[in-house]
C-alpha cells in the first residue's frame, strides 16, 4: 500500500488534486445527510402529530423552519440540498477521475524515462512483453486502484465517523446495533485481501507471458507460416488464454463473495433497528426513517471498500511490479566528474580489454589501435567477438577489465552522450522506426532535404527511394518489412551517414547488398577516409581490402593485426580464411 501511494503521489502537484478530493468528498458526506434529516423532516411534517415532544426532527424544526409556509420551505430546502449533493457528487468524482489520469500519465513518463537510462542487461532480462504491459497496464491499474483508494481510504473512514455520531445524536442505544455487523466485515474483508492479491500477482506474471507468446507470433509471422506452426503457436496461446479465464475467475469470485456477506450483515441491522427502535425504544415512523437512511449511509461505503478492494489490491501488486524497475539502478552512469568531449582528435586504444556478458569471458586481453582517419577492419570467424568489441566503444557494455581509452582518457571519463554523439553506427541488425524514409534518416535531426538526399546517395539507396511513389515520404513498415534487406542496410547507412560523425562503425553493414551496390557504397565511404574514422565487421574479406588495418580474432583473443598483405603473409589463420573468400567468389 505505501508502494501504491508512493508512485502515486510521488509528484507533489497530484496531492493538491488529493486534497481537493478530500474536500469535494467531505462536502458531498455533509449533503448526504442533509438529505436524510429533510426527508425525515417532510416524512415528519406529514405525520406531524405523533411526533413525541422533544424529538430532534421537532427541534430542528423549530429552529429553522418556523413561521408560515413550513411546506413550501421544506420543499424548497430539499431541493437545495439535492442540488447541493449535485454539485459535489459531480466535483467528487471529476476531480479523483482527473488526479488518476494525471497518475497515469506521471507514470507512463517516469516508466518510460527511468528504463531509457537502464543498460542493455536490463534490456536482455527483461523482454518487450514484460515492459510493454508493465508500462501500459501496470500504470492504468495503479491510478484506477487510487480511484478506488479515495473512496476507500479516504472517504469511507470519513463517511462513516460523521454517520455514527448523527446516529449517536439521534439515538446512542440504536447506534450500538450498528456496531454488531462490524467485525463480521472487517474479518471476511481481511481474508478476501490476501488472496486477491496472491492471485493477482499470478495473473499480472501471466500477462507479461501472454504478451510474449503474441509478440513472438507477431515478430516472427514469417517463420510461423513457413514451418506451418500456426497449430504450435495457438497451443501456447490458449495455454496462457484458459490459465488467465481460471485466474480471472478466481479474483471475480472472491470479489463478489463479499456481496453476499454485506448484504446478510445490512438486512440483518435493518430488522433488528426497525425491532428495537418500534418496539422497544417506542421510536416514531419518520425518525426511524433518518436512522435507516443514515444504516444505509453507513453500510454503503463498506459494502463499496470491500468491492473496490479487489481494485487496489491490483493496484497495490501494479505498484511493487513498477517499482521492480524504478529500483532497478542504471549500470552504465556518468561520473560526477565526467566531461563532455566535443571532438576526435587522437586515437582510440583498446587497453588489455577483458569483457564478459555473463559468466564466459568473450573478450581476453585485447588490445588495439585505431588512428584518428584510419580504416580498421575486424575479421574472425562467427561468433568470435568482433559486434562485442564495437558495441564496447559507444559503451553500450561496460568493460569488465582494461580499458577503452579516446584522445587520452579512458571512455568512463566522457558524458556518454557526447561520446554517442562521436558516433555514428550501423549495426549487424539495422533497425527501422515506423515512420517515413525522410524521417528514419534524419533521426532526430533538424537536417535539410538536401543533406538527407546526400546521405541517401553516398549510401546508395537514393536510386530506389526516388522510385517509391511517395519518394523519401514513403511510410516504413514495422521493423522494415515493406522494404528488402538491402533496402534496409542503404537506409540505416544513410542514417549513419547523415549524422556526420567523426567515428563510424559499421558491423556487416552491406552483408545482404549485391556485389555492385556493395562495391557503389564501399567507394563512398572510401572518399572519407582521412576525413572520418572508419572500424569496420565484414564477412566478405573484399570489402575490406583497402582498410589501413586488419585485426584477425579468435574466440575473443587477438590473433594478429596489419596490413592485407602482412596478414597474408605471417599469420596463417587469416590466410586460410582469406584464401576460403577468394575461392568462394570465384566458383
Ligand atoms: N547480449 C549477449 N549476451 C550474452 N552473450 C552474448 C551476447 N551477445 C553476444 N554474446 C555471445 O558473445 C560471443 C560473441 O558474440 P559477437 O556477437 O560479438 O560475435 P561476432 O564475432 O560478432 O559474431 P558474428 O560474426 O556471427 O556476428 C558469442 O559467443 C555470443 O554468443
Ligand atoms: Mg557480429
Amino acid at each position: 500500500m505505501y508502494l501504491l501511494l508512493k508512485t502515486s503521489f510521488k509528484n507533489r502537484k497530484n496531492l493538491i488534486y488529493l486534497a481537493l478530493s478530500f474536500v469535494t468528498l467531505l462536502g458531498l458526506t455533509v449533503a448526504n445527510q442533509l438529505e436524510m434529516l429533510t426527508i425525515g423532516i417532510v416524512a415528519n411534517a406529514i405525520d406531524y402529530t405523533s411526533t413525541p415532544v422533544g424529538s430532534y426532527l421537532i427541534k430542528i424544526k423549530e429552529k429553522f423552519l418556523h413561521g408560515e409556509n413550513q411546506f413550501l420551505k421544506i420543499v424548497t430546502a430539499l431541493m437545495c440540498v439535492a442540488i447541493i449533493k449535485g454539485i459535489f457528487l459531480f466535483f467528487s468524482r471529476y476531480v479523483s477521475r482527473i488526479l488518476c489520469i494525471k497518475i497515469s500519465r506521471d507514470l507512463r513518463q517516469q516508466y518510460f524515462n527511468h528504463i531509457q537510462q537502464l543498460s542493455m542487461n536490463f534490456f536482455q532480462k527483461y523482454n518487450i512483453g514484460s515492459l510493454s504491459t508493465r508500462l501500459v497496464n501496470d500504470s492504468s491499474q495503479i491510478a484506477i486502484s487510487i480511484n478506488s483508494w479515495i473512496t476507500n481510504y479516504l472517504h469511507t473512514p470519513f463517511i462513516v465517523i460523521t454517520t455514527l455520531s448523527m446516529c449517536f445524536y439521534i439515538s446512542w442505544q440504536l447506534s450500538f446495533v450498528i456496531f454488531l455487523g462490524v467485525p463480521l466485515i472487517i474479518c471476511s474483508i481481511k481474508v478476501i485481501t490476501k488472496k486477491v492479491r496472491k492471485v493477482t500477482r499470478i495473473i499480472q506474471k501471466n500477462q507479461e507471458d501472454f504478451a510474449s507468446v503474441l509478440i513472438d507470433f507477431l515478430a516472427g509471422i514469417q517463420t510461423v507460416k513457413i514451418f506451418s506452426m500456426e497449430k504450435f503457436i495457438f497451443g501456447k496461446y490458449s495455454e496462457h488464454n484458459d490459465k488467465m479465464e481460471k485466474l480471472e475467475s478466481k479474483v471475480s469470485r472472491y470479489d463478489l463473495l463479499t456481496r453476499p456477506i454485506l448484504h446478510f450483515v445490512t438486512t440483518f441491522s435493518l430488522v433488528l433497528i426497525l425491532f428495537v427502535g418500534l418496539y422497544i425504544l417506542k421510536m416514531q415512523l419518520a425518525e426511524l426513517i433518518v436512522f435507516c437512511g443514515l444504516l444505509h449511509l453507513f453500510y454503503e461505503p463498506i459494502r463499496k471498500f470491500a468491492e473496490e478492494n479487489a481494485n487496489v489490491q491490483k493496484g497495490v501488486v501494479a505498484a511493487e511490479r513498477l517499482f521492480e524497475i524504478l529500483n532497478i539502478e542504471p549500470e552504465i552512469v556518468d561520473n560526477i566528474s565526467a566531461l563532455p568531449i566535443l571532438s576526435f582528435n587522437n586515437s582510440i586504444v583498446f587497453n588489455k580489454v577483458w569483457f564478459k556478458y555473463e559468466s564466459k569471458w568473450i573478450l581476453k586481453d585485447f588490445t588495439f589501435t585505431v588512428n584518428r582517419g584510419e580504416t580498421v577492419a575486424i575479421v574472425g570467424s562467427t561468433g568470435s567477438g568482433k559486434s562485442t568489441i564495437l558495441q564496447l566503444i559507444p559503451r553500450l557494455y561496460e568493460v569488465n577489465e582494461g580499458s577503452i581509452i579516446i584522445d587520452g582518457r579512458p571512455i568512463c571519463e566522457y558524458t556518454q552522450k557526447s561520446l554517442r554523439n562521436l558516433i555514428s553506427y550501423v549495426p549487424q541488425k539495422p533497425f527501422l522506426f515506423n515512420d517515413t524514409i525522410k524521417s528514419n534518416i534524419a533521426y532526430g535531426q533538424n537536417l535539410s532535404d538536401d543533406a538527407i538526399y546526400k546521405a541517401a546517395q553516398k549510401a546508395y539507396a537514393h536510386e530506389f527511394i526516388k522510385d517509391l511513389p511517395e519518394g523519401y515520404e514513403s511510410k516504413i513498415a514495422e521493423m522494415g518489412k515493406n522494404l528488402s534487406g538491402g533496402q534496409q542496410q542503404r537506409i540505416a547507412i544513410a542514417r549513419a551517414l547523415a549524422k556526420n560523425a567523426s567515428i563510424i562503425i559499421l558491423d556487416e553493414a552491406t552483408s545482404s547488398l549485391d556485389t555492385i551496390s556493395e562495391i557503389k557504397i564501399k567507394d563512398s565511404i572510401e572518399n572519407l577516409h582521412g576525413e572520418v574514422t572508419q572500424i569496420i565487421v565484414a564477412h566478405r574479406l573484399t570489402t575490406i581490402e583497402s582498410a589501413d588495418k586488419i585485426i584477425f580474432i579468435e574466440n575473443g583473443v587477438k590473433i594478429c593485426e596489419g596490413t592485407i598483405n602482412q596478414l597474408i603473409e605471417s599469420c596463417y589463420q587469416f590466410r586460410e580464411m582469406w584464401e576460403a573468400s577468394t575461392l568462394s567468389q570465384l566458383h
